[in-house]
């Protein structure tokens, strides 16, 4: 596969797209420049990332991130996650265009938001645990 058909496979066959009843973690963020939106929630089971969803409605480019950065964060631990970078993502999809790295980035923001919204749960007094 040639850089450039990893970004179209990904817009082509996105993986781990959908909604996700009661999720642990969920962030939802918008470019206000281009008016895209995506929503991405996971499932923490036992430290690591169990189950990853994302609805985007965005550029193909977007899909493609949000795809590619939810198989990056399966199976990972939360420090592990935090290094789901805007250029991580843009290097495992074969580097984009500079015009579209905002894409890129709109997954980035999302998987941060993400990760402060699970941090800000478990601090919540009363806040059960299923995190064992
Ligand atoms: S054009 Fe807005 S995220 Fe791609």
């Amino acid at each position: 596969v040639r850089d450039g058909e990893i970004a179209l496979d990904h817009y082509l066959h996105p993986r781990n797209r959908g909604d996700m009843p009661g999720p642990d973690a969920q962030a939802t963020v918008h470019n206000p420049v281009c008016g895209d939106t995506t929503r991405l929630s996971l499932k923490m089971e036992r430290g690591v990332i169990a189950q990853v969803r994302w609805q985007t409605e965005g550029c193909g480019t977007s899909i493609a991130a949000s795809s590619m950065a939810s198989e990056m964060l399966e199976g990972r631990t939360l420090d592990e996650a935090a290094q789901v970078t805007r250029q991580a993502i843009d290097g495992a999809l074969g580097g984009l265009l500079p015009a579209k790295m905002h894409c890129a980035v709109l997954a980035a923001d999302a998987i941060q938001a993400a990760l402060a919204d699970y941090g800000s749960r478990a601090r919540k007094p009363g806040a059960t645990s299923r995190r064992a």
